[in-house]
């Protein structure tokens, strides 16, 4: 056998016993045999690079290469589904499908409704070449390089078994329960934050820079949705005949008309489908199943939130259609959220970045939609009191699909006398200072920002974070290693430290000291308007810190800016401005400022970013729709934002026009047109810039 034969036949084995393993949950091999396979083939693929294929099951593995996603748009978009909530609207569903179908047989697919996140897969000739998440369902993030770390999502589908050269199939990408809290047990025990739920965690795993990490984090996905183009043809296996002479293999036309066979045909190419999905035919046996499953779920590997109904003939579903947002053939039944009953130990306190204090209630252990539950966050003080809340107390406590654990109410009638209520607390549990609370606001705030642990390391945090001044070879262990051992106080004194500080007497950590110290001094080449972000001005995000920055040019100018000037700026209000000022007004402040602006960071925008500036779209609001040809999305909001203008995400009377590319959605055209809302063509656009 040639290399090249003994690669293949590797790949080919492995793709099988990944199958195997993954998908079917049935191993013919042991994990060590497999592993010495892997080995064998990693070392023929390194001796060979020529053969190199980024469908190698040896490529599951990842990189740790940055990447940042490309956007493509789907080429058909992704819809949501109406939701239910109760046996009437699910019988009303029912009705309506067999009154717009006029009396004809119908069948209705039953399936489960899974909670992860979607993603559309695009196979070539049985390979995978594309992966892109939903995004706002016309245009996604391409996490095809991710997407191949997922073991149950096959790279190349199994030869002579009959899939179509070129076909989309949708699904959902999930992690598993045993994954997510293994992850967050580690995360815990390195103080890291943890995820909220299963969905969360996929959704950052499956968006992180790193796919090396994506393959550690163990994702799996169902898929539930075959689109195949007409006309589609698929490579059979001759039966015998003249094709025999062409190498034995005919094209037949590809025939997609069920659902439910559709998606039992992909089964045999190699897809894990959605378990136990069912054809119904009358509405009793619809009910039996979503009765069925909504206990029988909680044994499920992974998260599922409701029942999907699909009709099941594609003819049907083309004649029944779709409304705006979503197909009229089919409906999602959501599961009620669970709750439980348990007891009320303890009410703590969180201190936040800005001082916010979060009340938590610390409970017995729970088992909960999945999840141990023993904290639940009752977010303000108003909520304890509308709750009357007494230590001890029975509390139940829900979890929606998306949301942390939270108590929603209490059984008074186990309440026993003697009970203390809770009280909240009226000094700062880290540093004791009086709380306050500001005048319309519903938290409790800790006003010693200068010497609050918790605000300081918090103000650092953000400072150094990726969408502000970027320091990634500091993170929050860091920052809490340096503050404690009292090197930092705020964020002007991470440039005053040397390598000797950081490494201490530890020879073993000047190599990543000296790595920490220069990326601390690289940020000071960070353009101005993240500078305006990071410095934590009170609810400046990252879109009012770049007004800011492009209106006031300079720290300085930002600094003297007067309230009646800073509300001058679009999307500035009342609360921003007056956060503003009350930051300059205070000494410390304009300290820190100095110390930065003596260490170089950037206090003016820089002239090439005052060059690319104009103020040709000042004052407008536009909204972008469509798919475009000659630059990005992100590239025209870009623009819009650098010539002065807004981008805006819906179509009002106060929208100066919509930049518009290819099929621009239906409902926002009717919305411009009776709204006499202006639709500007991409190169008219460019025309106006230049
Ligand atoms: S079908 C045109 N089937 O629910 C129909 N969706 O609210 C496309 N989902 O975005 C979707 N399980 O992420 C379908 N068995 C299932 C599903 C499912 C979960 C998600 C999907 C979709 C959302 C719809």
């Amino acid at each position: 056998m040639s290399a090249k034969e003994q690669i293949e036949a590797l790949r080919k084995e492995l793709h099988q016993h990944n199958y195997n393993y993954y998908v079917l949950n049935q191993p013919t091999i042991s994990d060590y045999e497999f592993d010495q396979k892997m080995h064998e083939l990693e070392e023929l693929e390194q001796q060979h690079p020529e053969y190199a294929d980024p469908n190698s099951p040896t490529q599951r593995v990842g990189s740790d290469l940055n990447q940042s996603f490309k956007q493509v748009p789907h080429k058909y978009p992704m819809l949501s589904l109406a939701n239910t909530y109760n046996e009437g609207e699910v019988r009303d569903f029912y009705e309506r499908i067999r009154s717009g179908l006029e009396g004809e047989d119908f069948d209705i697919v039953a399936e489960m409704k899974y909670d992860g996140l979607s993603i559309s897969l695009t196979y070539v000739d049985g390979k995978l070449t594309q992966a892109v998440t939903r995004g706002d369902g016309v245009v996604g993030d391409d996490v095809t390089a991710n997407v191949r770390t997922i073991r149950s999502i096959p790279l190349q589908l199994k030869e002579g078994s009959g899939y179509p050269h070129e076909f989309e199939i949708r699904g959902e990408i999930l992690m598993p329960w045993t994954s997510f809290e293994a992850l967050n047990a580690e995360r815990e025990a390195k103080e890291e934050p943890l995820f909220a739920n299963p969905r969360n965690a996929a959704s950052g795993t499956l968006k992180s820079q790193k796919s090396e990490l994506v393959a550690a984090r163990k994702l799996d996905a169902y898929l539930y949705y075959l689109i195949v183009p007409e006309n589609a043809s698929v490579q059979q296996p001759s039966l015998g005949g003249m094709a025999d002479l062409f190498g034995g293999v005919e094209e037949q036309p590809f025939s997609n008309d069920y659902h439910y066979e559709g998606l039992m045909q992909a089964k045999q190419w190699g897809f894990k489908i959605s378990e136990g999905m069912k054809k119904c035919k009358t509405i009793d046996e619809i009910l039996d199943f979503i009765n069925y499953w909504d206990k029988e779920r909680k044994n499920l590997p992974v998260a599922t939130d409701g029942i999907v109904l699909k009709v099941n003939s594609l003819r049907q579903q083309r004649h029944l259609g779709y409304t705006a947002k979503s197909p009229r053939w089919a409906i999602a039944y959501k599961f009620k959220a669970e709750r439980e009953c348990t007891r009320l130990n303890e009410v703590t306190y969180q201190v936040g970045r800005t001082g916010a204090i979060t009340p938590v209630a610390n409970m017995d252990p729970v088992q909960l939609a999945g999840t141990i539950v023993k904290r639940a966050s009752l977010h303000n003080a108003d909520i304890i009191e509308e709750l009357d809340l007494y230590v001890g107390d029975m509390v139940y406590v829900e979890k929606g699909g998306e949301i942390i654990p939270k108590v929603v109410g209490v059984d008074k009638s186990q309440r026993v006398p003697g009970m203390q209520k809770v009280a909240f607390i009226t000094t700062c549990p880290e540093c004791g200072a009086p709380l306050v609370r500001y005048e319309g606001e519903a938290a409790h705030y800790c006003p010693n920002d200068s010497g609050c642990p918790p605000q300081i390391k918090g103000r650092i945090e953000h400072y150094i974070s990726r969408k502000a001044m970027n320091i990634d070879s500091l993170g929050p262990e860091t920052v809490d290693d340096f503050y404690q051992r009292g090197l930092i106080h705020d964020i002007a004194d991470l440039y005053t430290l040397t390598v000797a500080q950081v490494a201490g007497y530890n020879k073993n950590r000047v190599v990543s000291a000296t790595k920490a110290v220069q990326a601390i001094q690289d940020s000071v080449n960070v353009p101005f308007e993240r500078v305006v972000f990071a410095i934590g001005i009170r609810f400046v995000g990252e879109t009012t810190a770049k007004l800011l920055a492009r209106k006031f040019k300079s720290m300085d100018a930002l600094r003297q800016a007067s309230l009646e000037q800073l509300l001058d700026v679009d999307g500035v209000g009342q609360v921003i401005a007056e956060s503003v000022i009350r930051y300059f007004a205070d000494a410390k402040n304009n300290d820190i400022i100095d110390r930065l602006a003596a260490a170089g960071v950037q206090m003016r925008m820089s002239d090439e970013e005052l060059a690319d500036h104009t103020d040709k779209l000042a004052g407008q609001s536009i909204v972008i729709s469509g798919v475009f040809e000659r630059h990005s999305r992100d590239e025209y909001k870009a623009m819009i934002e650098k010539h002065g203008g807004k981008n805006v995400g819906s179509i009002s009377a106060k929208t100066s026009f919509v930049l518009a590319g290819d099929n621009m959605g239906p409902a926002k055209l009717e919305k411009a047109q009776k709204l006499g809302v202006k639709i500007v063509k991409e190169d008219d656009f460019l025309q106006m810039l230049t």
